[in-house]
């Protein structure tokens, strides 16, 4: 898969996760074999505060390439001094979020409000691509509604954005107004791929079960997928996909003391990022997404989410996970 002059060997991408994405989850996928990674989206203005860039979580390190930078806003100009600020950070690729579908997010007219707004996103695209000499993609979903003029709208930004050169697409298949509800449509994931064939394209939505994204990217004929909360507590699904994707007999799946160790590793990692505070309550969110790959799932998230600190967390792995 190639973004501008990036090559990706394998079909596949970490997606960004707002609230999930920070180093410790990209550097567990990477070591699972995803080799581009996406930060959570931030918003134009807050790449100017320099003391943001500051936070462990914002220092790009050198194990961290290729890495992409998502951003949100709404005025061309400020988002392209974002994009040159995201750069001198150390990201190597800029996606623009036309795609997020919070009410927050829609209130400020950001986002997926965006896409009833073709010539804005054009315009913003245009204004970032011509300020930054790396990869400039966008986030899409494949409308703000079901209706004929979103439809259109859709149409019209992909149209354009392909004729001024995006580097590639990153292509969620629901509608803003559907938020995650329902099921992506794959088959406008598939219809995009045919009408852009030489854009590189990347599908979202839905991406869960190896065999299944492995089915869905080979069916819509995308370039790659960006699996999302698919790897939330399961880092080793990119394992998983290229097992399936190189026809492996055996697809690898952690015993629960490697499970366990993967835990630990991902907490060790988050104490280099936060206060310790902080780490043990952002921490559960993952835990109760680890839990479902143990065998005893409801035992495991019952003591997952009255976890105290790192000593009674060391306790739990140690006794669910025999390590
Ligand atoms: C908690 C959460 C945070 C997300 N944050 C972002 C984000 O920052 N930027 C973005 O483009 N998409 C974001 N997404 C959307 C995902 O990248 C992805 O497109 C979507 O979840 C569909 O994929 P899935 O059904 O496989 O999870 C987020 C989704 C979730 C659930």
């Amino acid at each position: 898969m190639l973004i501008g002059n990036i090559v990706i060997t394998n079909p596949f991408i970490q997606a960004a996760l707002a609230g999930y994405t920070d180093r410790a989850m990209r550097m567990l996928a990477r070591k699972f074999g995803c080799e581009l990674v996406f930060s959570g989206v931030i918003l134009d203005k807050c790449t100017s505060y320099k003391p943001l860039f500051e936070r462990p979580n914002y220092i790009i390190k050198d194990d961290e390439h290729p890495i992409g930078a998502q951003l949100l806003g709404t005025e061309p100009e400020q988002m392209a001094t974002a994009a040159k600020n995201m750069v001198k950070t150390g990201y190597d690729i800029i996606d623009l979020n036309f795609a997020c579908p919070a009410p927050k997010v829609l209130r400020k007219a950001r986002g997926g409000a965006l896409m009833a707004e073709p010539q804005k996103v054009l315009e913003i695209f245009k204004t970032v691509r011509d300020a930054v000499s790396c990869p400039v993609m966008m986030k899409l979903r494949i409308g703000t509604d079901d209706s004929a003029q979103a439809k259109e709208n859709f149409w019209y930004i992909a149209e354009n954005a392909v004729k001024s050169g995006v580097d590639g697409i990153i292509l969620h298949g629901r509608t803003v107004e559907q938020r995650f509800k329902g099921f992506a449509n794959w088959e406008t994931i598939k219809q995009f791929k045919e009408k852009f064939p030489q854009t590189t394209i990347i599908g979202s939505g839905d991406l869960f079960d190896p065999a299944d994204i492995v089915d869905k990217f080979k069916t819509a004929g995308v370039d790659g997928v960006a699996v999302a909360r698919g790897a939330i507590g399961k880092p080793w699904i990119f394992r998983q996909i290229a097992d399936v994707i190189e026809g492996k007999a055996e697809i690898y799946k952690p015993d629960l003391k490697t499970q366990g160790q993967i835990i630990l590793e991902h907490f060790e990692m988050l104490k280099e990022l936060y206060d310790a505070r902080k780490c043990i309550w952002y921490f559960r969110k993952f835990l109760s997404k680890y839990c479902t790959s143990h065998n005893t799932i409801k035992k495991a998230r019952r003591e997952f989410v009255a976890i105290r600190d790192e000593a009674h967390l060391r306790e739990i792995i140690d006794r669910l996970y025999g390590c």
